[in-house]
């Protein structure tokens, strides 16, 4: 393996650097009789956020050979989902935190309605950017459209959000599985079964593409869970030590065990990636040094 083409830190920054500004833009192009809602998307956009979906949009479909453009418009949609998605769990009939980034949530900024609003715009401007899309074929959008839905929908996202408030603390690890494949799952899925669609995989690759993004997801909701319980409060831009009373891995197993839990999908997501991308060297070595960094992220 070459190392010298691995991930590294500033690759996402740069990237997030140059995402923002097309988002901010997006959301700027609005047109509203109304100034607030506008506002506290922007604000939202301006609290930071690593951009990881996008980014792994961006990457992953690169080393596939997807068009540019086809890229922007699927990390826009997806991020507006992943946005919506926060803005909601922040409220306080939700998780009740009143900072996220190191910033006012939402809700703390303006108020609960606003935010209520914002997230719904958010989940709107996810659909409008596909529908709108220049770079994507009739067929290719009501495919995305049909597969957004269905991943912040009643069988994604929506569910799991749901199933996560609701869940005892003591559930079994199926269930907290089951949770964290749905709430965080389902959109990193997304993200790469956008990708397979424009590629018309065989099922194959399909399957590998989306063991690898069920992968991404689970590992993704463990170490935020585990950022929860053992990260540093400043890092990671929101209050800690919340989770205890609910159904979480980091309150189920102790540090050790879960990095070993950690490793185990990540040996399932590593295998899964040298089968998707047996005949592209390059692909593998980037996109596993990006999971790895996703392993020992701390924020
Ligand atoms: C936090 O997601 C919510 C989860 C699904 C665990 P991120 O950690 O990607 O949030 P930002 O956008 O970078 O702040
Ligand atoms: C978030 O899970 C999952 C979402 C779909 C937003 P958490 O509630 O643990 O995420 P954070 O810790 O608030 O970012
Ligand atoms: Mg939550
Ligand atoms: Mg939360
Ligand atoms: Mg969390």
């Amino acid at each position: 393996m070459n190392y010298r083409d691995s991930f590294e830190l500033n690759d996402l920054k740069f990237f997030a650097s140059v995402f923002d500004k097309s988002l901010l833009k997006h959301v700027q192009n609005l047109k509203s009789p109304d100034k607030r809602i506008k506002k506290a998307m922007i604000y939202f956009i301006k609290t930071g956020g690593k951009r990881i979906r996008p980014f792994l949009i961006h990457k992953t479909g690169t080393f596939m050979g997807i068009d540019r453009k086809i890229l922007n418009d699927f990390s826009l949609a997806v991020e507006c989902i992943h946005l919506h998605s926060l803005i909601h769990d922040d409220l306080p009939s939700m998780d009740n935190d009143d900072y996220r980034r190191g910033k006012l949530t939402v809700h703390k900024k303006f108020d609960e309605a606003i935010a209520v609003l914002a997230g719904d715009m958010f989940q709107v401007l996810s659909v409008k950017t596909l529908t709108d899309s220049k770079n994507l074929s009739p067929i290719q959008k009501i495919n995305s459209i049909q597969m957004l839905s269905k991943a912040n929908g009643l069988e994604g996202l929506i569910a799991g959000q749901s199933l996560d408030i609701y869940m005892k603390k003591n559930s079994t690890l199926k269930n907290i599985e089951s949770m964290h494949l749905l709430k965080t799952g389902a959109l990193f899925n997304l993200c790469f079964s956008l990708l397979a669609n424009i590629k018309n995989l065989n099922i194959k690759q399909k399957k590998e593409l989306k063991i690898i993004g069920e992968t991404v997801g689970k590992i993704f909701q463990v170490t935020d869970d585990m950022l929860d319980r053992w990260g540093d409060e400043k890092t990671v831009g929101k209050k800690i030590n919340k989770d205890f009373l609910k159904a979480n891995i980091a309150y189920k197993f102790n540090k050790k065990e879960c990095m070993a839990y950690l490793h185990n999908i990540q040996n399932k997501n590593f295998n899964a990636l040298k089968k998707f991308f047996y005949k592209n060297n390059k692909g593998l070595v980037y996109i596993s040094s990006l999971v790895d960094f996703i392993v020992r992220r701390v924020k």
